[in-house]
């Protein structure tokens, strides 16, 4: 039905309309990037106009889309795409703290409420997943995605693409997703943003494009090509990435659509002026042209030239309308424009329930020295630092759609939970950053931070004096909103040092302190895993972070995240992730400085916190791992086991980490790789037997030849609650 449909709609377009099917404005409600669109009602009047974006509130898609319905000549809707990325209204934790609850049932939670809200008030298509791995934590966009593993990222954008757009994408009440940024975004150079993107075939196989590959096997709707190149041809215009790759591999059947402006962006990376840069867009398998309108404005003429075909028009313009059909829009426009759902399923006390459990599972603890957490609901409390008594930048970045003054900052929630059991008393102590750096970068620092005028030393002296006369110090510190997210590299990724003065400070005054850190990358902060007793990593929690925060710090939830990328020492170690490869001269575990190894002369080759990192306010013993045998043959399953025990008092969960390394291969293969894991209860006292299945299937690469296979031979098999501790057994597995 529907390719009867779409070839009968087809047959009454004008190359123009066709090349407006091509066309998403920006609407401008939200910016997301520097150009912006003029006359977009007279252009979908026109007919050329086959979305909009940065478009918020169902009163106005309804009006939008109402001119496309009634006013165009061959009525067809309008799509509305937004960058829902962790969570519409209600705000969730920034992605890369979703990864750390390493739960894909509660990723999945999360990205259908954001669907559920969105849907309801006229959006139907989100940006999101965004699945690039990253390694290099100077990169600010690390904040959006899922971290350094393809294992995980893989599943968890599986669970995002089921989040969004449930099994059928035209219920209503879910929305089409865009898996982001395609491809190797996150491998950019020096983290630097929208920087050059070189690789090996084999890494990209193995290591960077899984996660993309999953979305698009879990059905994914559409796809966004990334600024980068990929070994010297941007995405955007990258035929074997577009074409090859993606449809001839993998088979996806959707719609490619262009990052901001991407097209018009192949001009300053050389490619040649907006109508050779649309024409190569185009024939390279891009279907939808993000702001930039070149595809309107000037594949007319390429046709004519012979540079664009009228086939290739015709399949990315099919591919929208399919996209349009599926959503249920030609059936009826008005679908995701839900006044009075927008009025009810907006915001709703059971989805901010959601956010604040999902969000204190994606805290994790770093440290903990002499049990100082979980605090007493009692006495007095210092909250000191820039992040205690801020909503707004509670919600992290791209949080586009929501207000963020409506979030509950880390005094309001910890406030909540005393009551009149105790005392929450609030100091300043310093700013986001010293001087220099904010008069430089005012709206990155400044946003939301409400910048304090006052000395840093003054600032400091008054905060040192409240933690003199109170029991304990909960110090509030690490990234604005805005120092992770796009366009927000970092070359020095410590605490800054207005912030790292006044924690010394406190850290002086010999009352506990617990440093409740904001981040949307890994921190190098080894003085403070040294020197600060308690240390929790709450990333960017979302709307209820506050009362999230105040949930574990309380010990009313017991913190169960774990790291789901490596923490270095220092920049200089960058990039460091754990499924490194061995070399030829590899560091005995535990050293540091060998002549003639690979080692640094200045530094350890190890992380301050390894990948899989995250403590609990009970302790978890693992005994050593079984297998069910020890020579597996062929397809035959193998089944590693441990048992765990809770010895603590309290109740938690544990993430159960297997990783695999394969000994000897046609290739070098990592030290370990992340093959599966599981969260697990554990009451006090309680032992579970953990187990995990394996087949030749979790040993398959990409070898040599880009074959996807499996090697017989020698595997260690590695169980453990990060990646660094673990019990080791030895597997052999023939052909
Ligand atoms: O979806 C985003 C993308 O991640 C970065 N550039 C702008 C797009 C649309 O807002």
């Amino acid at each position: 039905r529907m390719t009867t449909f779409i070839d009968a709609l087809m047959k009454k377009m004008t190359l123009a309309e066709k090349l407006g099917q091509l066309n998403l404005p920006g609407a401008g409600d939200i910016t997301t990037g520097q150009a912006s669109n003029s006359d977009i009602a007279g252009k979908i009047r026109k007919g050329e106009v086959g979305g909009l974006f940065n478009i918020k509130s169902v009163d106005k898609i309804r009006a939008v889309q109402q001119i496309a319905v009634e006013q165009s000549r061959l009525k067809i809707p309008l799509i509305f795409g937004m960058d829902v990325i962790h969570g519409y209204e209600t705000e969730f934790p920034i992605p890369l703290a979703l990864s750390c609850t390493w739960d894909t049932g509660l990723v999945e939670k999360s990205a259908r409420i954001a669907a559920v809200e969105a849907s309801a008030d006229g959006i139907d298509w989100t940006f999101s997943p965004m699945v690039d791995i990253a390694r290099d934590p100077r990169w600010g966009r690390i904040a959006e995605g899922n971290g350094e593993d393809p294992y995980l990222g893989s599943a968890m954008a599986r669970a995002m693409v089921k989040g969004y757009q449930g099994d059928n994408f035209n219920s209503g009440r879910t929305i089409m997703a865009c898996v982001k940024h395609f491809a190797l975004y996150g491998a950019a150079e020096a983290g630097r943003d929208y920087n050059t993107t070189d690789m090996s075939p084999v890494r990209m196989y193995n290591e960077y494009l899984p996660p993309y590959k999953a979305a698009v096997d879990a059905g994914v709707g559409s796809v966004m090509s990334s600024f980068n190149d990929v070994n010297d041809v941007p995405a955007t215009a990258n035929k074997w990435l577009m074409t090859d790759l993606l449809r001839h591999q993998w088979g996806f059947r959707g719609f490619v659509v262009t990052d901001y402006t991407a097209i018009n962006e192949l001009i300053a990376h050389g490619l040649g002026d907006l109508q050779v840069c649309s024409a190569r867009a185009l024939m390279a398998g891009i279907d939808m042209d993000m702001v930039g309108e070149g595809f309107l404005t000037t594949l007319p003429a390429s046709l004519k030239e012979g540079k664009a075909t009228l086939a290739q028009i015709d399949l990315a313009c099919r591919r929208i309308l399919e996209a349009k059909y599926k959503l249920g829009l030609f059936e009826d426009p008005y679908r995701y424009c839900q006044p009075e759902r927008a009025k009810t399923d907006i915001f709703t006390s059971e989805h901010l329930q959601a956010a604040r459990d999902i969000a204190a599972q994606s805290f994790v603890l770093l440290r903990n020295q002499g049990d100082v957490l979980p605090l007493k609901k009692g006495g007095s409390i210092a909250l000191i630092g820039p992040l205690g008594d801020t909503r707004e930048n509670m919600v992290g970045t791209w949080a586009v759609a929501t207000d963020g003054s409506k979030a509950v900052s880390v005094a309001d929630g910890l406030r909540a939970a005393l009551g009149n059991q105790g005392t929450v008393t609030y100091a300043r102590g310093a700013n986001i950053v010293g001087d220099s750096l904010y008069n430089n970068r005012i709206s990155v620092f400044g946003k939301n931070t409400n910048w304090d005028s006052r000395p840093a030393d003054d600032m400091i002296a008054e905060a040192v004096a409240l933690a003199a006369q109170s029991d304990v110090v909960v110090a509030a510190l690490g990234e604005s909103a805005e120092m992770s997210g796009e366009c927000s590299s970092r070359s020095d990724i410590s605490l800054p040092e207005s912030q790292e003065r006044l924690l010394k400070a406190l850290i002086k005054t010999g009352k506990p302190v617990v440093l409740v850190l904001f981040t949307g990358r890994p921190l190098t902060i080894p003085w403070e895993s040294q020197n600060v007793p308690a240390i929790l990593n709450v990333w960017f929690g979302g709307t209820e972070a506050g009362n999230a925060i105040a949930d574990v710090l309380f010990g009313d939830v017991n913190p169960s995240g774990k790291l789901t990328t490596t923490w270095p020492q220092n920049v200089g170690q960058v990039p460091l992730y754990y499924n490194h490869m061995n070399t030829g001269r590899p560091l005995p575990e535990n050293g540091w400085f060998q002549k003639f190894r690979s080692n640094y002369l200045d530094v350890s080759n190890d992380p301050v916190y390894p990948f899989g990192y995250g403590l609990s306010y009970t302790h978890y013993q693992y005994s050593a791992v079984t297998l069910s045998t020890a020579r597996a043959k062929g397809n035959q399953p193998v089944t590693a086991s441990v048992t765990i025990t809770n010895t603590g008092a309290k109740a938690g969960k544990e993430v159960v980490q297997l990783y695999l390394r394969q000994l000897v291969g046609s290739i070098t293969r990592p030290v370990k790789e992340l093959k599966g894991f599981q969260k697990v209860d554990l009451a006090p006292g309680e032992t579970k037997t953990v187990s995990f299945r394996l087949t030749p299937a979790d040993l398959k690469f990409y070898n040599a030849d880009l074959r996807y296979d499996w090697e017989p031979g020698d595997f260690d098999v590695m169980i453990g609650g990060n990646s660094r501790d673990v019990q080791t057994a030895r597997l052999s597995w023939a052909k």
